[in-house]
């Protein structure tokens, strides 16, 4: 299965599988422990049926909304994402431009390879920025500054990350961030020669290493930031500090919600990092609608983890979300095709938006709303 003939994101998948050497592969794909709560993200949509409303006037339709005040084409975001290395060699670069290109809002992670400024002009004012504190508290003042100079629209503190989850697939694979060649790597690579090939001609700074006639500078300083816990008066000095739009990225619960609003959280997004992290806590969809209640309007609430198919935007819209964001399924697009992959990404996951909308009678995105999905069971 190749990129051109993939139909859908999980054809898309299977067009990355085939690219990738196994171990770059896994550490993508994979989840923590058991990925029971990997496969619960894409399971627990199927529990939400949709109920179509007839007689909708539908010929004419818009998926365009704003999310923090901005204009997307479409409701589906993308996340950050540490390591898009591995994938492409234009990487963080290449993602940047198909947002730009699709008129979304990509999430620039603070595990890049190219620094922080060319992604944000590659984006073309379309980028937020994913913050991982340093370990060190007295340069986060100075890295929110180099953020909002770059001119990163919205700043996203992830909060699941206290330590690293327990990626099995990695140990096994001996794969170790950043990922380097090493023998085991070497020898599924020599069977990969196009991945291989493009992995190298990364590693070497050349003339091909234009996008848009920006000379990349690939930067070691943020390739592996430590995941360390995030505490209140973390968020009190992010939000102190940064005076544009704020999110918070890893809630599952309501618990927290309140509170956040209190110190001026101007939106949430519900995730448990595609399952990578804490493996057994609930599927995305599943906490949802709770953390909508508990935010009351005061934010945006946002959603990302297992999302692949136009109808789980649907489902995800109708449960109270502004917009969604995919991982996984542009990474894939990314490693079979660059940015046309991550475009391709983009582009299908719109037109099953678009359909979606049409077959269930919603001719906009105002007009999706509870009374769209009921559960299948309980
Ligand atoms: C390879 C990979 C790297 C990731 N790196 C980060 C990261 O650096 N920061 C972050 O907040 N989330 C990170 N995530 C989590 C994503 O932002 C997102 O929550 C998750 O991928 C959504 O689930 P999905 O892959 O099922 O769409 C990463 C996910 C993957 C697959």
């Amino acid at each position: 299965m190749g990129l051109n003939r993939a139909v859908n994101l999980a054809d898309v998948r299977e067009a990355a599988r085939r690219r990738l050497p196994r171990p770059v592969f896994d550490t993508i794909d994979g989840g923590a422990d058991d990925e029971r709560t990997m496969r619960r993200n894409e399971a627990a949509f199927e529990d939400l049926l949709i109920s179509p409303r007839p007689f909708a006037d539908v010929a004419t339709r818009s998926t365009a909304t704003t999310v923090l005040g901005r204009s997307v084409s479409t409701p589906v975001l993308l996340a950050p994402t540490g390591g898009a290395r591995v994938a492409h060699r234009h990487a963080e670069l290449a993602v940047a431009a198909a947002a730009a290109t699709r008129d979304t809002v990509y999430v620039q992670s603070t595990v890049t390879s190219y620094a922080l400024e060319d992604v944000a002009s590659v984006a073309d004012g379309r980028a937020w920025y994913q913050l991982y504190l340093p370990e060190h508290r007295a340069q986060t003042a100075a890295m929110i500054d180099r953020v909002a100079a770059a001119g990163y629209q919205a700043l996203v503190l992830t909060v699941d990350t206290a330590v690293f989850g327990g990626r099995e697939r990695d140990r096994r694979n001996g794969t170790a961030l950043p990922v380097r060649i090493r023998p085991r790597l070497a020898l599924e690579g020599a069977a990969r020669p196009g991945w291989a090939l493009d992995f190298i001609r990364g590693a070497v700074p050349g003339p091909w290493q234009q996008i848009r006639g920006l000379p990349v500078r690939a930067t070691q300083e943020q390739i592996l930031a430590s995941p360390s816990p995030v505490t209140w008066a973390d968020l009190r000095q992010v939000r102190a500090l940064w005076h544009g739009p704020l999110v918070v990225k890893g809630v599952l619960g309501p618990e927290s919600c309140g509170r956040m609003m209190d110190e001026g959280v101007d939106a949430v997004i519900v995730s448990n990092h595609g399952g990578r992290q804490l493996d057994g806590v609930p599927a995305t969809i599943e906490a949802l609608p709770a953390v909508v209640d508990a935010v009351a309007g005061r934010a945006e609430v946002l959603l990302d983890g297992g999302v692949r198919r136009g109808t789980d935007v649907l489902k995800a819209l109708a449960l109270g979300a502004r917009a969604v964001l995919v991982g996984r399924p542009y990474l894939f697009g990314l490693a079979a095709g660059g940015q046309a992959g991550v475009e391709k990404v983009l582009d299908l996951l719109h037109l099953e938006l678009d359909r979606a909308m049409a077959l269930a009678g919603c001719a906009t995105v105002e007009d999706i709303d509870r009374r769209l999905v009921t559960r299948a069971r309980g």
